[in-house]
């Protein structure tokens, strides 16, 4: 049919915008400067030392937090076992539930506010951090507070006891989130935490501290201390530590281990990914290319188990890509305060550059490299949606995790050769596979060497569902009746 020029112009994509929408944030309550959270009161470090947090989008200072030394830790730590060997494990695992409720209710009471401080903190778009962020992690205190007092039937036949003092490392991709994940476990089990979250985002973690002084839990249950990796390598190396819990890069993953071969510290390290979206000929294009821009944008690609090596069966190639490019095209980059914006600012400069210089690497390696067209803000750290074609399984971009929103896209013909294609990774995190074919998505599924693979669909989280990964995505699985397993000493 041809098209007159009235329906012509009628591109909505292109011709016309959005009006701003930004979120106000002039509600939420902040302090300028934040101590150590120790044995329920902010402390002051005896480091003397703080340090800036910024919002990556202005580059502009939000507030300044503590920086622990090995002494500030260990003062956490005194703090964490005394709580749990005289009041944490003395408890009725009932009230213990009680108070892990609490935490769930006042988090959802605050959602809006933590939302946004997320997402000045860590640049995310407040369309996730209200959706996905601040709500999971809610999820998650209300999920584990339920196994409280159900632990002998978690584990029937059993008894457990808790492991003791678990000192817990998290990222900056997911901050509250992952703070969540670490914490909410450990309590139900009886046990007592010293948590850190990444130095680019400390400030939700902070919250989550005055919320469980509101939720008026007993002094020491939860200590959350702020610094960088020495911090983290304080707490690691701790004689009273009794488990680890980290998230993060590979190569920390590799030292904390190495750390702790021969002591009797448990530890669950959940790591890097390079997933595997599988897209097969039979697939339902359309929800597939929404699938692959979920994989691989969400979060502006910093998330260990994002989609970032596309597979597409040969046949489709052509039409997948082209889709592909039309729809990441109207994607709207910016400011992550803008409730419309898709894709919001790179985590800090330093995450930028790593973007930049893998992506430069592609190029040199002779990768053909396309980005949308949009505009990004001048002032703030951005980096716009980019693919890759005519990369091969050696490429630097398709073996190394770039944590960024880069895809790499791959073909193949037969099934036997996307399973090889996709298990060739030093990694094993998640992956995805898109068919109208039940029984292949069960197939190939089980063929994939990884901890999480989602069938037409991407990125979901549910706190019912084990997470982690194979080979260096790390050891051990969060989440779900498997997520207590690490934190219970069974007999
Ligand atoms: P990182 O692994 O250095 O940082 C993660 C956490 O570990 C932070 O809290 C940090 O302070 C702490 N840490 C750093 N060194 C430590 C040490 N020696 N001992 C104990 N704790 C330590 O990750 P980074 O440098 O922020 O990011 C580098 C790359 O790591 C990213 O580009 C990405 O590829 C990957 N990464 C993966 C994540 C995941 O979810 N699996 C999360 C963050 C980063
Ligand atoms: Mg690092």
């Amino acid at each position: 049919m041809k098209k007159n020029s009235a329906t012509k112009d009628l591109k909505f994509d292109t011709k016309w915008t959005y009006a701003p929408a930004p979120e106000s944030a002039d509600h939420i309550q902040l302090k300028d400067r934040y101590d150590l959270f120790i044995n329920g009161k902010f402390t002051a470090p005896a480091s003397k030392k703080y340090f800036d947090t910024i919002n990556p989008a202005t580059e502009k200072r939000i507030a300044s937090v503590a920086e622990a030394n090995a002494s500030d830790v260990d003062k956490a730590v005194t703090a964490a076992k005394n709580a749990q060997s005289k009041v944490w494990s003395k408890l009725a695992p009932a009230e213990r539930g009680k108070y892990i409720y609490r935490i769930a209710r006042i988090l959802q009471e605050k959602a809006r506010e933590l939302a946004i401080i997320e997402t000045i903190n860590g640049g995310k778009p407040i369309r996730e951090s209200r959706d996905i962020d601040i709500p999971l992690a809610a999820a998650h205190f209300f999920y584990y507070a339920g196994w409280a007092d159900k632990l002998d039937y978690a584990f029937p036949g059993m008894k457990t006891s808790p492991v003791g003092v678990a000192g817990q490392i998290i990222p900056w991709n997911f901050p509250l989130l992952m703070a969540a994940w670490k914490i909410a476990p450990a309590l139900a089990a009886g046990n007592t935490v010293v948590l850190k979250p990444a130095e680019t985002t400390p400030l939700t973690a902070l919250k989550l501290a005055e919320i469980i002084q509101e939720a008026d839990l007993p002094p020491g249950v939860v200590n959350i201390i702020t610094g960088a990796g020495a911090t983290g390598a304080a707490i690691v190396n701790h004689p009273n530590i009794n488990k680890i819990a980290f998230t993060g890069s590979t190569d920390v993953g590799k030292i904390i281990q190495k750390s702790l071969a021969g002591t009797d510290k448990r530890y669950t390290l959940e790591l890097g990914g390079k997933a595997a979206n599988i897209i097969f000929e039979d697939a339902a294009i359309n929800q597939a290319v929404e699938g692959i821009i979920n994989g691989i944008f969400f979060n502006q690609g910093h998330v260990c188990c994002a989609g970032s090596r596309l597979f597409v069966q040969e046949g489709i190639a052509n039409e997948v890509i082209k889709k592909l490019k039309q729809r990441i095209e109207t994607l709207i980059v910016g400011d992550p305060l803008d409730k419309n914006t898709d894709i919001g600012a790179i985590n800090s400069k330093a995450q930028l550059s790593k973007i930049k210089s893998l992506v430069q690497t592609g190029i040199k390696e002779g990768g053909e490299c396309w980005q949308s067209e949009c505009a990004v803000p001048s002032k703030g750290f951005w980096f716009k949606p980019t693919l890759f074609t005519n990369v091969a399984q050696s490429s630097t971009i398709v073996q190394e995790e770039i944590f960024g929103p880069v895809l790499a896209i791959q073909t193949f013909r037969t099934a036997e050769e996307v399973i090889e294609k996709a298990n060739n990774t030093p990694y094993g995190l998640s992956g995805g596979v898109w068919t109208d074919k039940g029984a292949k998505a069960f197939k190939i599924s089980s063929k994939l060497n990884a901890g999480v693979v989602w069938a037409n669909t991407y990125n979901k989280f549910d706190p019912t569902s084990p997470f982690g990964g194979y080979k260096e995505s790390g050891v051990g699985r969060e989440g779900g009746l498997h997520g207590l397993m690490p934190y219970v000493n069974l007999f």
